[in-house]
């Protein structure tokens, strides 16, 4: 079964208490958070100070997704501040199987973010270090973006590198993901679908998240 991971990204920062509540509430298994450097993508949002005052206020996993340059030099400050998983870009780490292992040895599980241009191919050899793919299906930063067609592509293409190598590791696809896109991803073999506006710019963001977990459970 494929488990949906709502984003903060698309909630009203002001308001973040009340998006965690409405999450908890239809019984979402983590929150993903994206942290933006202004730098790796255009856009600035929250750094470790926040990440600290979710902590406190949701025993919910925190997935933070680091779209920042030089991951390495922060990785270690956000599992401090109460990351439990922890992705970093492919595209921005110089040492990416050091940042990897740094991460597990300090108790958060470390998934490898990719740009949706990058194919899947580049972690061949990197397989066994991570224990998540994070694929975009939109371009990064950003929210409300189209979803990318060919990332249901990428997605068998990284469930198949995990049939042969028999190494395993959870398959995340985020950007742009709608209701409509949950079956046909979960058939590709991805495990977790990160979705901000679908849900939070909805009129009813509890009953939407439902909504598509329940779509993810029958899937
Ligand atoms: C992409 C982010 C996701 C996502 C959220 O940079 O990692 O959190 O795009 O927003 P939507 O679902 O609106 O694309």
């Amino acid at each position: 079964m494929v488990l949906i991971a709502p984003s903060l990204l698309a909630a009203d920062f002001a308001r973040l208490g009340e998006a965690l509540r409405v999450i908890e509430a239809a019984g979402a298994p983590m929150i993903h958070v994206d942290v933006m450097d202004g730098h790796f993508v255009e856009e600035i949002t929250v750094g470790p100070p926040v990440i600290q005052s979710l902590r406190k206020a949701t025993k919910l996993p925190l997935d933070l997704h680091l779209m920042i340059e030089a991951p390495e030099r922060y990785a270690a400050d956000f599992i401090e501040a109460g990351g439990d998983r922890i992705s970093v870009h492919a595209e921005s780490a110089t040492h990416l199987h050091r940042v990897l292992e740094q991460i597990r040895k300090l108790g958060a599980k470390a998934g490898v973010a990719l740009n949706p241009e990058t194919p899947v191919q580049v972690l061949v050899d990197m397989v066994g270090k991570f224990d998540f793919l994070s694929l975009m299906s939109s371009d990064p930063g950003l929210t409300e973006q189209h979803f990318i067609p060919r990332s249901v592509e990428k997605v068998r293409a990284a469930a198949f590198l995990r049939e042969e190598t028999r190494i395993d590791f959870a398959i995340q696809v985020e950007g742009g993901i709608r209701l409509e896109h949950v079956g046909q991803l979960d058939r590709a073999g991805a495990d977790i679908l990160v979705a901000g506006s679908a849900i939070f710019y909805s009129d009813d963001p509890k009953a939407r998240l439902r909504e598509m977990m329940r779509l993810a459970s029958k899937a």
